[in-house]
């Protein structure tokens, strides 16, 4: 009964994000926010590789991003050592090449062997011309150099079974047979070893050379899945699941599902966001369908286990804030401090739902709808870099099913939580790590954070991304939008953190058990 009656006083957002179910509450004010951790209450591992990026032969990504031979700012292989190093700070994990939409009309044949040999091609997916100076070997060795796993998709729009199972040949077996040679020959006498492969790139959508119905894509990559795996049986592959979301979606996930489902190891989920309407609280609660895309696909997935017993996780393998520099040449979007904000909303779903999104790619790295922008001079970091830098460097361990109480704002027929929380535990640091975005425009929210098993250790560290405007830029010579740390003391059960307005703030925090 009393419970009941401060419910009543309540806005009372329950938050069990590892099953999904969002209980809107009663009304009335909530003076203070509630956000309740527990290290016992565990969702499942993080995967690193949910901290990846995408690189697409696109604009100025590979070259000019990526790749820029004659550069005083690029090593011995042509390689821009300031991206690297920004690469190298993100913690970048797993980097999906070569498309995106460029895949589709893709041979990778085009892109081995002599360089001035390599023939130049129209690339119709945007318009450019590609003279295939960078391709297999170029990209292997970039990873081996940033660190970062490569994972390659192949063309399922005009190009055929061989093709891909040929590439995995020439990637991953040793010596003694045409393609494995072909790489020997042209210096790379060990095997690359490329793991994560996948089957093509949004072949749900019209605008995708080669785009298929889900049961003509079901049955070739089917084909090419099982010729693939028989060349190399480790390799782990990716259906292309849903990008379309005007489409019957649920229906090309449930069939590629099911075609693919003693082969796939994850299914793809693409998801953009933006702010078309410039509406700030409409923009902070973009991301809530990407999340949505993930339960339901997670049904899915449950559905097709029943028959096979095997596990099939999510890649979410492209998703970013994109809508101004659409279709325009290179689509170098520059991204503001709201941006920043709705990237970590999307890096919360992927720790919320750790137990089935094992792999996340913002598409993608450099200068196309990218955190790291390079001109010939030099590079800086967007304001999407901050929260990606954060998550990646510090968001490890376990993920926790996060209770979290706090004012909603109404958007159409939903409530929305002004604060989007996530949270993990840490065991070798014993450090509990709470991201949190505040989607109120003008109003901090105090907030008590309570540990129910165990206590706060005492010093706590926070960072932030804010800045004064919601439409705050960097560009080449300023950093408006970045990362600030302080320390601030977190003793006992409970402390009390009040999240400024329009800001994602990380606190790490010391738990003694
Ligand atoms: O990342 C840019 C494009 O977005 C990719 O080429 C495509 O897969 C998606 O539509």
């Amino acid at each position: 009964m009393q419970f009941i009656k401060k419910m009543k006083r309540r806005k009372l957002i329950v938050t069990i994000l590892c099953t999904g179910l969002l209980t809107g509450g009663l009304h009335a004010q909530t003076a203070k926010a509630r956000i309740k951790i527990d290290v016992e209450r565990q969702t499942d591992r993080i995967d690193r590789m949910i901290y990846g990026n995408f690189v697409e032969h696109l604009g100025r990504c590979i070259y000019g991003g990526l790749y820029e031979p004659g550069s005083p700012l690029s090593d011995g292989d042509g390689f821009r050592k300031d991206v690297l190093e920004a690469a190298k700070a993100l913690n970048t994990s797993i980097v999906r090449w070569p498309g995106g939409n460029f895949v589709s009309g893709y041979h990778w044949e085009d892109g081995v062997g002599v360089r001035e040999q390599r023939p130049v091609r129209i690339d119709l997916a945007w318009g450019f011309r590609e003279n295939n100076s960078f391709g297999t070997d170029e990209f292997v060795a970039w990873c081996r150099k940033a660190g970062t796993e490569p994972y390659f998709c192949v063309n399922l729009g005009t190009g055929t079974m061989d093709e891909s199972r040929n590439w995995v040949e020439y990637c991953n077996v040793e010596k003694g047979t045409y393609y494995s040679d072909l790489r020997v020959k042209n210096g790379y006498p060990l095997p690359h070893k490329v793991t994560y492969w996948g089957l093509g790139n949004e072949v749900d959508g019209p605008w995708q050379m080669g785009h298929k119905s889900a049961e003509d894509y079901g049955k070739m990559a089917l084909e090419t899945a099982k010729l693939m795996k028989w060349i190399d049986k480790d390799i782990k592959l990716v259906v292309s699941g849903s990008s379309n979301y005007g489409a019957d979606w649920t229906r090309w996930n449930r069939t590629v599902l099911d075609y693919l489902k003693n082969h796939a190891d994850y299914i793809a989920l693409h998801h953009y966001a933006g702010n078309r309407n410039n509406k700030f609280d409409e923009f902070m609660a973009s991301t809530r369908f990407a999340e949505r895309a993930v339960k339901v696909t997670e049904g899915l997935i449950n559905e097709v286990r029943a028959k096979t017993n095997r596990n099939i996780y999510i890649a979410f393998d492209e998703y970013n804030v994109w809508y101004r520099a659409r279709g325009e040449e290179g689509n170098e979007e520059v991204y503001n401090l709201e941006d920043a904000l709705v990237v970590a909303t999307y890096l919360n779903i992927f720790v919320r739902n750790a137990h089935i999104v094992k792999m996340a790619n913002m598409a993608q790295l450099v200068n196309v709808i990218a955190p790291i922008f390079s001109t010939p001079e030099g590079s800086w970091r967007q304001t999407i870099f901050y929260p990606l830098e954060l998550f990646a460097n510090h968001c490890h361990g376990t993920a926790l099913q996060t209770f979290t109480d706090c004012e909603t704002y109404r958007l159409r027929a939903e409530d929305i939580p002004y604060l989007d929380v996530s949270s993990a535990y840490n065991e070798e640091t014993r450090e509990v790590i709470i991201n949190v975005v505040n989607r109120s425009e003008n109003n901090a929210i105090a907030t008590d954070i309570i540990s129910q098993t165990g206590v706060f250790g005492g010093k706590a560290k926070v960072f932030e991304v804010n800045g004064q405007n919601i439409k705050d830029e960097n560009s080449a010579g300023k950093q408006t939008v970045q990362t600030k740390t302080k320390e601030v003391t977190a003793k006992g059960e409970k402390f009390t953190y009040s999240f400024p307005a329009h800001s994602y703030t990380m606190i790490k925090a010391e738990i003694r058990l």
